[in-house]
């Protein structure tokens, strides 16, 4: 139960049929749905039938025996959970005789349960406490000394949970939301009758076992044997509020609950469009660090990078930024400073940023994080569909026939969509994983990939391409829907390209690695499957052909018909919360909000219009060519907003040069990143619990953020960004963050329709949500594709120039881990890190035997761009010849190694693919002793003062 006192119908809704039944409950006539439980239909009707191992998140069990009814000429007193309703039954919830049992019921539970409740963490919201009212239980005639379980102990072992066995009514509903939300298969109820206990894994506690610890065995517990500790510690909630989680691009609905001005819980909310009322660990319990210590809360400055932060006003930083930003502009010319935003921000936030450059800087040098991740998708999606965003909401899963996941690992990066997808696979979609790495989904519980395709690094394109050449040379291709729906002189350009032997399975063997016959039976299987599901990650995109292999996803699925309708598509699964918000609002260097051309002079005369200026029609600088600009002395300024290019963006030791050699370099973050070693000015952030507007998440879902209290360093990000281009001499101000959203509404036709007022009353709407779709758009290219008819594009396989050669003979690849996000700035600083402390090296077991590297030893790992030191974990998960590691930790700084090599159309990184050398170490390398030293300097408060 949570603050808000949800409702529990007990049963979840029965699949759409359309049917109705009419019955009736204690005489009252009511209709609902076929296929209901007589329990669900009761709750409808308004009357609560107790329950104790029910709950409408889960399948019904019928084991507590407590929901029992009478119904009209039957015998007996079924369970209402299990019982289907039929059309004319009546139904009767109370007489004496079902009171008499269900106080049975109760007696037989509390007789074997602490009678603490006064003390106890659940009291107000225990559904075994409320029951025991419910029922009118008034004694307990067994006492108290019989055999039980009361000596039961705790297991404590999970740093955001307590299991505390004595309080266990062995209902199963944790079991049952681990098998059935979460997908974990993490519980088991061990031995039978009276001595059933609930276990997780054989001997080990949470910890140890395979529990991920997303919370949803936690939330379906209906007494306090499983608890947060946070409600241990500080009591129960008097309030909530709804928001949206900060992490990863799922954008999981909250309901932060509170106890006066601080969170005591984040409860999925089960209203949430994307997440339907499941989470994972980090969005459930890793917010902690929104009061960490390590918080800065007053605006700081320096004249150098060498001297020590000095705490001052906001307007004395803001007045610091803007007089060094305008004498760079004097000096070395308008195109000298640009901004960066963050996709971890609001729309909002995003908004007034790239305003300010293009307004207020009076150029187009601005970019975002998302360059370095789905760039590709922006253009490949554009030039295929015509907009820049996924195909479906996240519900659409649940209708694949035949799931194809590529360079993604969803188990970690988006959990909660990927128990949507395990769930789907559990009822029989199959499954084929593109990954030079073996992740979990290919095989785990009632899972198993049809196929996994284990290419080498780099070869996306060339197995994109061989799958496509098996579906036109086979007769494959959905022609109705390519002569319907498609350009179709540029499919039979594409089918002539693609048809070409030197494009077949057989001949991309050598380089991909992937038998030509594990392709052809893959590509046979998504073409004729059923319908076809794409989702990928930045395994498609981070590479030097991401936007190819983005476009060879599309013409995929445009060539198997597999777009425009439930259970199919093109998914980019989006790494951060608002990649998705911060592309759409502008923050590219040739776009405006909406994903608009700059050169466009109609739709820079609508924004100049509107704020008052002229606008720049060139297209600025993406963030590779600033940092270049930089080494070359032409760029010397920078804004950057929630984003820790010192550690997230590739080869670091250039990044930390380019950054080093600006004349002013202002950091807006919670906490002082690796880039505010480089900074002379440092704006304090908000986390999302005091922030205001709005996420949108990978499905195009906008999602309300909303405070839950004021900014600890008293401003609104916004603000900050508004007062500093002010400052600038370009007057900006709103009156409050829906002014924002009004703005983007009018300048923006795709969210034409969207408001504050709106999404508070219909919870979240995804775009685009304007006069054509006044509800939103839940699943793209119903009819005709954006742009009109699909276009197939050419992507010629062009093998990447980062080789494994003599001196770097393996290929390196990263990701991410579950517990942990991005550069772990917010996770590093929750309980999350016991999970994983340090970014580890991955190295199959024959290529650490040949150079003499043993599990947990440290090694170094070189590439032709530098070097770092990190332990060794020998695995299976990858094949000889490719390493992989996770990108956390700074102290392991990933990016030291990576390279300059990037997407030809995009820039976007190649993070994927580094040819690199491993070897055993004894020291860390020198880069770490080199950022030792800076982080040394770069203090925070003078210490004259
Ligand atoms: S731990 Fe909670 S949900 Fe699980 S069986 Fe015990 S009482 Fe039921
Ligand atoms: S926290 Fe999640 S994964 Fe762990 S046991 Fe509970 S439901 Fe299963
Ligand atoms: S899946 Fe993503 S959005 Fe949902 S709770 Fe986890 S991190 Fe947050
Ligand atoms: S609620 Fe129906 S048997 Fe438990």
């Amino acid at each position: 139960m949570t603050v808000s006192g949800r409702s529990d119908l007990g049963t979840p809704a029965p699949a759409a049929s359309g049917e109705t039944v009419t019955l009736t409950i204690d005489g009252q006539p009511v209709e609902v749905e076929a296929g209901s439980s007589v329990m669900r239909a009761a709750a409808i009707a308004g009357t609560e039938i107790p329950k104790l191992c029910a709950t409408d998140s889960l399948k019904a069990f019928g084991s507590c025996r407590l929901c029992l009814v009478e119904i009209e000429g039957r015998k007996g007193t079924p369970a209402s959970c299990t019982t289907p309703v039929e059309d004319g039954m009546a139904v009767t919830t109370q007489s004496p005789r079902l009171e008499k049992l269900r106080r049975g019921v109760m007696e037989l539970y509390i007789s074997d349960h602490p009678l603490d409740c006064l003390t106890c963490a659940a009291n107000g919201d225990c559904e075994l406490q409320d029951r025991a009212g419910q029922v009118g239980l008034r004694e307990v005639r067994y006492g108290y000394e019989g055999e039980n379980h009361l000596s039961r102990g705790k297991d404590e072992t999970n740093p955001y949970f307590t299991f505390d066995g004595s309080k266990c009514i062995v209902c199963s509903r944790c079991v049952r939301a681990c098998d059935e939300v979460q997908g974990t298969l993490a519980l088991t109820v061990d031995g039978r009758g009276f001595a059933s206990v609930i276990a997780a894994g054989a001997d080990e506690g949470f910890f140890e076992s395979e529990c991920v610890s997303c919370g949803a065995c936690v939330q379906a517990c209906p007494t306090a044997t499983l608890t947060e500790k946070t409600i241990i510690d500080h009591g129960q909630p008097d309030h909530s509020v709804i928001t949206t989680c900060a992490y990863c691009g799922v954008g999981c609905s909250f309901e932060a609950e509170m106890k006066g001005g601080e969170v005591v819980r984040m409860t999925p909310h089960k209203n949430g469009g994307a997440n339907e009322g499941h989470s994972c660990v980090k969005g459930r319990f890793a917010w902690g660090y929104a009061t960490h210590r390590d918080r800065i809360l007053s605006p700081m400055i320096r004249e150098s990078t060498d001297q020590p932060w000095r705490e001052v006003s906001w307007d004395e930083a803001i007045g610091f930024a803007a007089d060094r930003f305008k004498i760079i502009q004097e000096q070395y010319g308008k195109g000298a400073i640009g901004g960066v935003t963050s996709s971890r921000c609001t729309n909002e936030e995003v908004f007034v940023v790239q305003k300010m450059v293009r307004a207020a800087f009076a150029n187009n040098n601005v970019d975002t994080c998302a360059r370095v991740c789905h760039s590709p998708t922006g253009y490949g999606l554009k030039q295929t569909f015509g907009t820049s965003a996924g195909t479906q909401d996240f519900k659409s899963v649940g209708s694949a026939d035949v799931i194809l996941v590529c360079g993604a690992n969803p188990t970690d990066a988006h959990p909660v969509f990927a128990s949507r997808m395990k769930r789907r696979l559990r009822e029989g979609a199959k499954l084929i994983v593109i990954d030079p790495r073996r992740i979990d989904l290919v095989r785990s519980p009632h899972i198993e990939a049809a196929h996994h395709l284990q290419l080498r690094p780099g070869t996306n394109v060339a197995v994109v391409n061989a799958m496509a050449h098996v579906i036109v040379t086979e007769g494959l291709v959905d022609e109705a829907f390519v002569a319907d729906r498609c350009d179709t002189v540029s499919f039979e350009r594409w089918k002539a390209f693609i048809a070409d032997p030197a494009n077949s399975p057989e001949a991309l063997e050598a380089d991909s690695g992937v038998p030509a016959q594990t392709v052809r039976e893959a590509a046979r299987l998504y073409a004729t499957g059923g319908n076809g599901a794409i989702y990928y990650g930045l395994g498609v995109t981070e590479h030097s052909q991401g936007s190819s292999m983005v476009m060879g996803l599309a013409n995929l699925a445009m060539a198997t018909g597999n777009i425009g309708r439930e259970g199919v598509g093109v998914n980019p699964l989006r790494g951060q919360n608002n990649v998705q918000g911060s592309c759409d609002m502008g923050s590219f260097p040739h776009e405006l909000p909406g994903y608009r051309h700059i050169s466009d002079t109609e739709t820079r005369a609508s924004f100049e219009k509107l704020w008052g200026v002229t606008l720049e029609k060139e297209p600025g600088l993406r963030i590779p060519n600033m940092f270049s600009a930089a080494l070359d002395g032409t760029f010397r300024g920078m804004f950057i907003q929630g984003e820790d290019l010192a550690q997230s963006d590739p080869d670091t030791e250039n990044v930390d040069a380019a950054l080093q050699a600006m004349d002013c370099v202002v950091v807006q973050d919670l906490f002082l990143n690796e880039t505010a070693a480089f900074a002379h000015v440092f704006l304090p952030g908000t986390s999302f619990l005091e922030k205001d507007g709005t996420f949108t998440n990978a499905e195009r879902r906008i999602n309300r953020v909303r405070p839950v209290k004021p900014p600890l360093q008293g401003l609104s990000e916004w603000e900050t960004v508004c007062r500093l281009a002010t400052a600038m001499g370009y007057d900006m101000s709103y009156p409050d963050a829906a002014a924002i959203m009004d703005e983007i509404a009018a300048t923006t036709p795709s969210f034409a329709g969207v408001s504050f007022d709106r999404l508070d009353r219909e919870g979240s709407l995804q775009w685009p949500c304007n006069e054509a779709a006044p509800d939103g758009t839940p699943v793209m290219h119903r009819d005709a594709f954006v742009r009109g008819e699909g276009q197939f594009m050419l992507t010629a396989y062009v093998p990447t120039e980062e080789r494994s050669s003599r001196s770097f003979p393996l290929l390196l690849t990263t990701g991410r881990i579950l517990s942990q996000y991005n550069v772990g700035a917010q996770t590093r600083r929750t309980q999350n890190s016991r999970w994983h402390d340090e970014d580890v090296l991955e190295i199959h077991a024959s290529d650490a035997e040949m150079r003499g590297v043993r599990d947990g030893d440290l090694v170094a790992l070189s590439s032709r761009k530098g070097s770092t030191t990190l332990h060794a974990r020998i695995s299976d998960r990858v094949p000889p010849g490719v390493v992989y590691t996770t990108f956390h930790h700074p102290e392991t700084g990933a990016n030291v190694v990576t390279t300059e090599n990037s997407d030809w159309a995009t820039n976007c990184p190649e993070y994927k693919v580094t040819a690199v050398e491993v070897a055993p170490s004894n020291m860390p390398s020198a880069w770490s002793r080199k950022r030792r030293e800076r982080q040394q300097k770069s203090v925070r408060i003078d210490a004259a003062e």
